[in-house]
């Protein structure tokens, strides 16, 4: 399986156009030893030449020019995205669809079904792509039976229900439902290797922690350093763990929750423009990288 990092930014991506804090002014002007990211996405193939797109966002046509495997030049209208599956209905994950209205043929979205009530109510883009390309939805099992995705050959998906939070504009932003959020473990029928990818997480419950184990690679929350670290940085007061994200230190952040996991490849996802992991030379990244843990770039690309 290659795992192609799209975006690995979070909602508003680094540097984010109306920011000034000391990462997003740093990046900006050189200063930083830091890489600017697009927002939140990822595409999966088992053979190299079919792709399911994992997240669509708002930056989806720089993310595509960015990797020509996407485009396969065979006919006037092609691409080589079979299908788009969303883990959640947030903006960073889901305003891409809007540019893919030109598909010559109906999407095919696998999402949850409270996924597809947010997409098709608070943000109703299903419905308006219904006057474009279409869409074709695929519902997305939540009680842990396998499924396969037409057109993506040799991979298999389970979803597991997190405990994180549904968008901001949901109609049910304080009353979570299972599904808002799904980590999502990916099996290579070939290889037998899997991952497990899971961009908005704000805890560790007890049932991921088998399909974690299960994994070669675990993909995951990267957004905060600090719970408080928008506060910290004068842009906001919305702390990590409220927003859906569990931080990275202090004690039972996401360091600790992954020390466990000793075999593992470890990699953070969706990083916000506020985390001081972005900077390559700060202490935090530092601390990251003495526990065996790697930050995923635009770009970067992993092998299972
Ligand atoms: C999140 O991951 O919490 C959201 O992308 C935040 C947002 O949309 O601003
Ligand atoms: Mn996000
Ligand atoms: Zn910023």
């Amino acid at each position: 399986m290659t795992i192609k990092v799209l975006g690995s930014g979070a909602g508003g991506g680094f540097p984010q156009w109306n920011c000034n804090c000391d990462n997003c002014a740093g990046v900006r002007t050189g200063r930083l030893n830091a890489l600017p990211r697009s927002q939140s996405s990822i595409a999966l193939s088992g053979n190299g030449s079919d792709w399911l797109l994992v997240n669509a966002s708002p930056d989806i046509r720089q993310q595509f020019m960015e990797f020509p495997a996407l485009q396969p030049g065979a006919a006037k209208r092609d691409t080589a995205m079979r299908a788009v599956l969303l883990i959640d209905s947030q903006i960073d994950h889901t305003t891409g669809l809007l540019m893919l209205r030109e598909h010559t043929a109906p999407l095919q979205v696998w999402c949850s079904r409270s996924v597809y009530a947010d997409l098709t109510s608070g943000f109703p883009v299903l419905r308006m792509l219904e006057h474009y390309c279409g869409v074709e939805w695929h519902e997305i099992p939540l009680d842990g039976s396998g499924f396969e995705i037409d057109g993506v050959a040799g991979l298999s998906f389970v979803a597991h229900p997190l405990s994180s939070k549904a968008a901001p504009y949901s109609p049910h932003r304080t009353d979570p439902h299972p599904g808002d959020n799904i980590g999502l473990s990916v099996r290579d029928a070939q290889t037998g290797r899997s991952l497990f990818y899971a961009p908005g997480l704000a805890r560790l419950d007890a049932h991921l922690e088998a399909p974690m184990r299960d994994a070669d690679l675990l993909l995951v929350d990267g957004t905060c350093w600090t719970d408080d670290e928008m506060q910290g940085c004068g842009v906001g007061t919305r702390r990590a763990q409220a927003m859906g994200h569990l931080a990275q230190s202090g004690p039972g952040g996401m360091l600790d929750a992954l020390r466990p996991f000793e075999r593992q490849r470890k990699v953070l996802i969706h990083i916000n423009n506020t985390n001081p992991i972005l900077d390559e030379d700060s202490a935090e990244r530092a601390a990251l990288t003495a526990a065996g843990i790697e930050v995923s770039h635009d770009g970067m690309e992993m092998r299972l």
